[in-house]
């Protein structure tokens, strides 16, 4: 393929790439935005793989056909409660991919580059090793918390503050000497060493270890509830990590998908901080769910239980419903459950509507995609910041495996570990039953007063077991 229809095809790629982002970001689009970003990638791979001047196809080829059949394999079999973890995984990948890439540079530079190319190559290089380290490392630690291999709990060093700032100056003076060996230059150190190829890999190589360090800590030390920002921003640092490749390799398609990625995750991060009531910086230095209190774990109050009839009567006599999906519902799989008792509901002519969280389940999306999945109407399916004027004229709630995302703790007790992180109201209405099989705390591992609170009625179970003994229970 010739430099002007490769050209061609990576333009209409990046076209590609930008729709699937459009499509992504409405539930009734998404769909199609998936097919775009498909489409993209396809056009992408075979236009580099077919770009004159590419050998080595007995390596390329089959490299392309073990990673697609990983990829699919994983993609087939992965729940959508793994989700996070696969997307943490990934992440982990494109940092690696940066990382190889910045080495792969520093030992075999793209040959006749004047002087300053080959600075500037050195600047990539110490960002690559960098960004990518950090992603790679930072994504495997959030990978580990995700799937409950390492605690959820913050980990919290003393001046870990300091420590990240000193580690990000370390690297930046550090990247000033390797500069400095690369371009013959002189350096605080690389002055009186003479500049050799050994010293400069002695420097990526403590540059690697910090960026090691640095990954490892800023993951470690951030709690349950602020695990989707950090997954957001790691996706936001491996579209950076890509885009540094784009620049090692002199790929402009790579610099421009990752320069997507690396702002919609920003953005994306930016939103679900405001949707918490706190601001990144908080976030990323914050250790949520420790400071301002300690963990609770139980709450005190009188707790009512309540029977699958007594709900059934609850809901018929109701004149509004507002049904608070949370994360118990995708372990017990009850989607499709809840999308029958709705449709019968509806057909009696109670009001019936769904209130999302922005941070409901375990990634950005996970309740709309379940209720999409389970057919349930798009109209009827309202985010939070529409919703939570209503609770007040509500007769019934049913809470579905939600826990934190309905705490008033987060409203109403200074003190609580989640204070000022948005919460669904629903305790402002008429009764509200909660669905789940005991008295565990959710992701923040934070106690909620909710299930004491007087017009609280706790339906413990199985939510898929309770929500089919409602549904078989519930006239015709
Ligand atoms: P959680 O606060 O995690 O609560 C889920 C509840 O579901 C648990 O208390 C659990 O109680 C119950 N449950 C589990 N399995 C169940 C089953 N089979 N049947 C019935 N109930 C079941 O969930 P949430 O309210 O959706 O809040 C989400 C939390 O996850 C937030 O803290 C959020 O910050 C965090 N998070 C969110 C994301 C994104 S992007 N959405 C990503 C990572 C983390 P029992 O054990 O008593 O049943």
């Amino acid at each position: 393929m010739d430099s002007g229809l490769l050209a061609v095809s990576y333009i209409g790629a990046s076209v590609l790439f930008i729709l699937s982002l459009g499509g992504l970001s409405h539930q009734e689009t998404a769909r199609r935005g998936n097919v775009y970003g498909i489409l993209g990638m396809v056009v992408a791979v075979a236009a580099t793989a077919l770009a004159e001047g590419v050998t080595g196809y007995s390596i390329l080829l089959p490299a392309i056909l073990v990673g697609a059949t990983v990829g699919i394999f994983v993609a087939m079999r992965v729940e959508m409660t793994g989700m996070p973890q696969l997307v943490g995984m990934l992440n982990s990948l494109v940092g690696l991919a940066a990382l190889l890439v910045a080495l792969a540079s520093h030992f075999s530079p793209p040959p006749g580059l004047s002087p300053t190319e080959e600075a500037i190559l050195a600047v990539e290089i110490v960002v690559g090793v960098l960004i990518g380290t950090i992603t790679f490392a930072g994504s495997l630690v959030a990978f580990a918390k995700l799937q409950g291999i390492l605690s959820g709990r913050p980990v919290l060093l003393p001046g870990r503050n300091v420590m990240n700032i000193a580690g990000l100056l370390m690297v930046v003076w550090l990247g000033y000497e390797y500069l400095a060996v690369q371009t013959g230059g002189g350096g605080l150190l690389s002055s009186d060493v003479p500049a050799n190829a050994e010293f400069a890999v002695w420097l990526l190589i403590v540059v690697l270890i910090l960026a090691t360090l640095i990954g490892i800590h800023f993951v470690l030390a951030i709690g349950g509830a602020d695990m989707p920002v950090v997954v957001s921003v790691l996706n936001s640092y491996s579209g950076w990590a890509a885009a540094i490749t784009g620049f090692m390799l002199g790929n402009d398609l790579l610099i421009v998908t990752g320069a997507l990625v690396g702002s919609s995750g920003a953005i994306l991060s930016y939103i679900m901080c405001r949707a918490m009531n706190r601001s990144f910086l908080n976030v990323i230095l914050g250790g949520f769910g420790t400071e301002g209190g300690s963990i609770t774990t139980g709450v005190d109050g009188e707790v009512i239980p309540t029977s699958t009839l007594d709900t059934v009567n609850l809901l018929v006599g109701a004149k509004e419903v507002i049904i608070v999906p949370g994360y118990g519902m995708a372990v017990a799989q009850a989607q499709n459950v809840v999308s029958d008792i709705t449709e019968n509901l509806r057909l009696k002519g109670v009001k019936v509507r769904f209130a999302i969280h922005p941070v409901a389940g375990r990634l950005p999306g996970h309740m709309n995609v379940l209720l999409a999945d389970a057919n349930v109407p798009y109209d009827i399916v309202v985010e939070m910041d529409n919703i939570n004027d209503d609770f007040p004229n509500t007769d019934a709630v049913l809470v579905i495996g939600a826990n934190d995302i309905v705490n008033p703790g987060a409203a109403e007790d200074p003190a609580s570990p989640i204070a000022g992180m948005p919460v669904l109201e629903v305790w402002k209405a008429g009764t509200v039953v909660v669905l789940k099989r005991s008295m565990a705390t959710g992701y923040a591992g934070v106690g909620n007063p909710l299930f004491v609170k007087e017009n609280t009625r706790m339906l413990f179970g199985d939510a898929k077991e309770s929500l089919s003994a409602i549904n078989s229970q519930l006239p015709t």
